[in-house]
């Protein structure tokens, strides 16, 4: 009990820690910010850069005081909202990384082709592959904020800058939502670019609306400012496709369109599991399937689900000989001791983490494959050594862990077994895979599996309803075929005249 308690100290004082170094990396980021702000500044007016910073010094001061709370409003958002984010610097440099490349993007197109061609959405679009929905739409609007606030304090007072700087305003947040909620499910890049299209359609409408108070108004200037709103959306899809990459190989993000690529049949780990480990390539299928499905039922990712199901047994690609589902006859076990077993049979979640990380898959893949047995005794090989020596130590039996750290972890082991232990079971009817999937489930609670992992017992009551539903669906009972074989004439002939 006590060492828990120091545990749980440490554990505050180095978050503690953390928040502090956050708030310094926050504070020099943010001198980041207003350095590129100078340098759009100096190159908005190479020759009259030093004349705008004293005739328009309070704009200036102004200028600076919104960016620290804009930048000041986002730290306290994740420190309420998603804490997490603040203890890994990498997050940080990320936020700031992607606020400077748009501002910067924002710039150069709204200087050099026209305000309107702005790619104001790129940034939410990209947080929303890259990190998630909700912090897409509250930070785009502090991104969008950002930019008006240059758009007022950096501009010149002018009655058209200002009339800019609010239309700016709406577009921008009007872009960056609509932009997350038609990309949400998005999952191929020409859907993306379509995107960019249909995001133009209300842009191109708000445009219409400011054009009326101008008494100038003219169709010609309308019809153009429309044609770079349109320009400015589609260039925000085509912009976030471009960086995507890039952010996602630096920070190591996960987005739908790798996932989708790692559970291609043409991946090359698979395209490996497939031809030397056939069987448990099969298994990995099924237990894919099973994972995606809970991970849907609990709301979780659930394409994170599946990639992280294909790769859970890569490990066994290292002896695959040595797993049931790959054997057919020989099996190498009947030769050598169990303590040499249960140690071929432990390593390959070890095995699969490391294969994983040297052909740079995403941690959070290799994770799983290290995590889907936990601390688990393989029951097989120990009740083995008992009946041989009748001593044996179950630590020498059991997997090294660690134990699920993540909701999809906890999932794919669950599948894992589930997807095991009916394959080898003659009685598959839903009572007799509902029992299996609960002894499944509560052994692996009295072993301690899930304490690592915020998986609730209404979530793991919901993965064992969907299991019991996946699992009979799959395994379904087969109506008996007739033993009936045709002639060549289709006349049925008697099967008992076949077997004479
Ligand atoms: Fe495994
Ligand atoms: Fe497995």
């Amino acid at each position: 009990m006590k060492k828990i308690k120091t545990s749980l100290g440490e554990k505050k004082l180095i978050n503690k820690r953390r928040l502090i170094g956050s708030g310094f990396m926050f504070a020099a980021c943010y001198l980041l910010v207003l350095l590129v702000v100078f340098i759009m500044i100096v190159v908005n007016d190479i020759h009259g850069w030093v004349n705008f910073f004293v005739e328009q010094y309070s704009d200036i001061l102004s200028l600076v005081v919104s960016i620290f709370f804009l930048f000041g409003i986002g730290f306290f958002y994740f420190y309420f909202e998603d804490r997490e984010f603040l203890y890994k610097s990498s997050n940080i440099v990320f936020y700031f990384s992607l606020v400077i490349v748009s501002v910067i993007l924002c710039y150069v197109f709204g200087r050099f082709v026209n305000i309107y061609a702005r790619p104001y959405a790129m940034f939410a679009v990209l947080w929303l592959f890259l990190k998630n929905r909700r912090q897409a739409l509250f930070l785009n609007f502090i991104f969008i904020f950002l930019i008006f606030s240059i758009d007022l304090f950096a501009n010149g007072r002018s009655v058209n800058a200002d009339i800019e700087a609010y239309s700016t305003l709406l577009l921008g947040f009007v872009c960056g939502t609509f932009g997350v909620f038609f990309a949400n499910k998005v999952r191929t890049r020409s859907e993306l670019l379509l995107t960019g299209v249909f995001l133009s359609v209300p842009t191109v409408f708000i445009i219409f609306f400011f054009q009326i108070p101008n008494a100038q108004y003219d169709w010609i200037d309308y019809v153009s400012s429309a044609g770079f709103q349109i320009l400015g959306c589609v260039i925000s899809a085509v912009l976030a496709l471009t960086f995507m990459p890039i952010f996602e190989a630096v920070f190591n993000c996960l987005t739908p369109f790798r996932l989708r690529e790692l559970t291609s049949t043409n991946a090359p780990i698979l395209v490996r599991l497939n031809s030397e480990a056939p069987g448990t390539f099969n298994h990995s299928l099924i237990v894919a399937q099973l994972a995606e499905t809970c991970a849907v039922a609990i709301g979780e990712n659930a394409e994170l689900a599946r990639a992280a199901a294909y790769y859970h047994d890569v490990g066994k690609l290292r002896q695959p000989d040595c797993f049931t589902e790959n054997q057919s006859g020989y099996n190498l076990h009947d030769e050598i001791t169990p303590e040499l077993s249960a140690d071929i049979i432990r390593s390959h979640t070890r095995d699969g983490y490391d294969l994983l990380v040297q052909n740079h898959l995403p941690k959070v893949i290799a994770d799983v494959a290290r995590e889907h047995h936990g601390t688990l005794p393989i029951k097989y090989f120990y009740d083995k050594a008992m009946r041989y020596s009748g001593d044996a130590d179950i630590k020498d039996f059991s997997y090294q862990g660690p134990i699920p750290q993540s909701k999809i972890a906890a999932i794919i082991m669950i599948a894992d077994a589930a997807e095991a232990a009916t394959r080898a079971s003659a009685d598959r009817s839903p009572e007799k895979v509902e029992q299996v999937c609960r002894g499944i489930i509560e052994e692996r609670m009295d072993l301690r599996q899930f304490d690592e992992c915020d998986i609730t017992m209404k979530e793991l009551n919901i993965i064992k309803q969907t299991l019991v539903e996946a699992l009979s669906g799959i395994h379904h009972h087969r109506v008996e075929y007739p033993d009936i074989r045709f002639n060549r004439e289709k006349k049925a002939v008697k099967t008992e005249e076949d077997h004479e």
